[in-house]
């Protein structure tokens, strides 16, 4: 009743704003709701038409790239976060600045865009900031919005669009709220259906794209579908009717997709009894009843939708857009406890099927074994050494789900082992599979993380491969929820995160630097036991999954055709997907090129570790060092090639990798400091080598070279190349 009687008072005010501004537009100049990027070359307009719908558009290089594109959202119980809107005001700011991470693909990031921030209001007492960063490398959005008298709004669709203007190529997974471990479609734009995010694209004047979503944080997923247009901007004055028509006649159109609630027409809840800060319950005094709405506000932003921008694909790869968009680190105090590391671990075995993650004879983490793994990383310039199947419970995977976060199994002494890692100077990565058991993994959360630390393990890797509970998806607001409950969780217990099976990865690790790693994406483990990544696949993660952050792929495996296991009397099927003839499709050069290119704090070398013992190979990863200050995407495009190089201290380390076909890149060393001369070790395909018929031919060389140098790199098809620089001091 009173948010009634308040949108008829709101109603009558607008009626004076909107005067005033018609007043306005004859007196003055129309005010113009146009924000550029520091360069000039990005500009972003703000409409609203005449029935106060709001739209935004982009041009590039002064060329059209994003035609009119509708904003807004749909919400239950008629509240209108969509149109009727009237701009209040708008203003202009800037920024810039560094800021520096303590660890990351760049210690130093430069943030500088400039802000415009539209000011809305409609008659249902809808309160709306627009709020618009455009960065040299692209922009981001967001919407801010204050509802008042209501204890709860109720998304059912959000209406944002992405209309672009000319066709080109795309790489993209389909959309689903369940996995992002499919495969990577090239496709024209016209004939995406559906996508998920990052969504990456090159229109056909050569214009190259990333849309994708930064700091999603108490929201659904958004994918993207390929739409009719939803609403064509009506007001004339602002737009040229041509680009409207010719953007019809394509099918270039896409709307967010937001993941579902189980209801399915519920995307996302926001109440004042949410724990989020989203959800803000103003009051007068302190002990003013909660039922009292006079008082009440319910606030609520989105994540920022983004679209990152350049003129070369490698340009997507060096912007630091998705963290600029992203809060400030909040966890304070000393932060050592957070160090990217290496690590080995009793996992490939499991996947390849000769030993197993269940208690039985065929058992991977026992003591021994846990042992045996501890001192290869100690032997090996290795940090750390993660163990699967070490509790109670795997013999419910796939059933009930119900793991044990703090009970070992019986042939894993757990304090022997912590006693003998931190021995040998050690860490010890733990592991939480839920099965998606996530009120099993919450009733335990607390305490397994608390038990965890006092064993002294100061990382955990999560998994939940399995389906939710209560209908809900892996990819919705209540799991978005969920895995930053665990962050926060983690924070507190001073523990780091890999998580696999995750929420895609928006940013979050600026805020909370202990989220490190995350899954995301088909790994190394589905050529353990399926057809397998096909060789263009890591040449088109660094273009799409890693554009939003680290992924612990998990390369390295040596044994590419698994001749050592394949036989093995001790090896049983236990995957649907194996059909017996898995194996890597790469070269072996590639897989150390993968530890480069294929960016994550916590990088590990995959394989048995008696596949890498006494292998010449191995002593990349002995020399790598995961914890970089500064990287550069050099060359590449999506699904083709790609030439990286990261700065770790004084060290450099280059990955080249390829697709199916064979290449030659001629890489200057121009990154490298002048007046330094360099050892660089240079691991390449063999001549002979092929990522189908010959993939472990390699070959390792020694040059001293310099600045003024250039690398001439062949890559065999399905081939790579690791280089690691180490300087010869003068
Ligand atoms: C899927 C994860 O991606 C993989 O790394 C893990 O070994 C299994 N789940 C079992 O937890
Ligand atoms: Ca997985």
């Amino acid at each position: 009743m009173k948010r009634i009687k308040n949108n008829i008072i709101r109603k009558l005010q607008l009626l004076i704003v909107n005067c005033t501004l018609l007043i306005c537009l004859f007196s003055c100049s129309t005010p113009k709701n146009e924000v550029a990027s520091p360069d000039g070359k990005i500009h972003l307009s703000f409409n609203i038409d005449d029935d106060g719908f709001m739209y935004y558009d982009v041009k590039v290089n002064d060329s059209v790239f994003i035609t009119p594109s509708l904003l807004g959202f749909e919400a239950k119980n008629g509240l209108n976060l969509k149109n009727s809107f009237v701009i209040t005001k708008t203003k202009f700011t800037s920024e810039n600045e560094t800021w520096s991470q303590i660890w990351g693909e760049n210690k130093t990031i430069r943030n500088n865009y400039n802000e415009m921030a539209v000011h809305l209001e409609n008659e249902d007492s809808i309160f709306l900031v627009m709020r618009f960063r455009l960065f040299n490398d692209g922009l981001g959005f967001r919407y801010e919005y204050k509802v008042t008298d209501i204890d709860s709004v109720i998304i059912t669709d959000e209406l944002t669009s992405f209309n672009i203007k000319e066709n080109g190529t795309s790489w993209s997974i389909p959309a689903s709220f369940e996995t992002y471990e499919l495969l990577y479609r090239t496709l024209p734009i016209n004939e995406v259906e559906d996508a998920n995010t990052p969504f990456t694209f090159k229109t056909e004047s050569g214009i190259y794209a990333s849309i994708h979503e930064a700091a999603l944080t108490d929201f659904p997923e958004m994918t993207l579908k390929k739409t009719e247009k939803l609403k064509t901007l009506e007001t004339e004055n602002n737009f040229d009717s041509q680009l409207l028509r010719f953007s019809d006649s394509q099918i270039l159109s896409f709307k967010t997709q937001l993941a579902p609630y189980p209801d399915k027409k519920t995307k996302a809840i926001f109440t004042s009894d949410s724990q989020r800060t989203y959800a803000i319950r103003l009051s007068n005094s302190a002990t003013q009843h909660l039922s009292n709405l006079a008082t009440q506000i319910l606030n609520f932003k989105t994540p920022w939708r983004t679209i990152q921008i350049s003129d070369k694909a490698v340009g997507l790869i060096n912007s630091n857009l998705i963290l600029n968009l992203n809060e400030p680190c909040v966890l304070e105090g000393d932060l050592s406890w957070i160090r990217p590391m290496k690590y080995v671990g009793v996992w490939w075995s499991m996947h390849l099927g000769v030993e197993s993650w269940v208690i039985n004879d065929r058992h991977g983490a026992t003591t021994e074994n846990a042992k045996r793994y501890i001192d290869f990383a100690a032997n090996n310039n290795i940090d750390a050494v993660l163990f699967e199947g070490w509790n109670e419970g795997w013999d419910s995977w796939g059933g009930r789900q119900n793991f044990d976060f703090t009970k070992a199994y019986a042939d894993f002494d757990i304090d022997e082992i912590m006693r003998y890692a931190k021995e040998r100077n050690i860490e010890v990565i733990g592991h939480h599979e839920t099965g998606g058991n996530i009120a099993n993994y919450e009733r335990q959360l607390e305490e397994a993380y608390r038990w965890t630390a006092g064993k002294g393990i100061h990382c955990v890797k999560t998994g939940y491969a399995g389906g939710l509970p209560d209908g809900h998806n892996h990819h919705g607001q209540y799991n978005v929820r969920h895995y930053r409950k665990v962050v926060e969780t983690a924070a507190r217990h001073h523990i780091t995160l890999d998580v696999h099976e995750p929420i895609k990865p928006t940013g979050i690790r600026r805020t909370y630097p202990n989220m490190m790693t995350r899954e995301g994406a088909r790994g190394m483990e589905w050529n353990a036991w399926s057809e397998g990544n096909p060789p263009e696949h890591h040449v088109t993660l660094p273009f799409t999954r890693l554009l939003a952050g680290p992924m612990d792929y998990t390369p390295g495996t040596f044994d590419i055709l698994f001749e050592n296991t394949r036989n093995s009397p001790q090896r049983k099927k236990w995957n649907d997907n194996d059909k017996g003839n898995s194996r890597v499709n790469t070269t072996l050069a590639k897989q150390l090129a993968n530890w480069v290119i294929l960016y994550s704090p916590l990088q590990m070398a995959s394989d048995m570790i008696e596949h890498y013992e006494g292998h010449p190979a191995f002593q990349f990863f002995r020399d790598f060092n995961p914890d970089c200050d500064w990287s550069e995407a050099l060359q590449g495009e999506p699904g083709e090639y790609i030439v990286v190089v990261r700065r770790a201290g004084e060290d450099f380390f280059l990955g080249a990798a390829t697709n199916g076909s064979a290449r030659e890149v001629a890489v200057p060393l121009t990154f490298l400091p002048e007046n330094h001369d360099f050892v660089a070790t240079i691991y390449s395909d063999g001549d002979d080598a092929h990522w189908e018929t010959n993939p472990t031919s390699y070959k390792i060389e020694k040059k001293i070279i310099s600045h003024s140098d250039t690398l001439f790199i062949n890559m065999a098809a399905g081939g790579g190349c690791a280089v690691s620089f180490k300087v010869i001091t003068k």
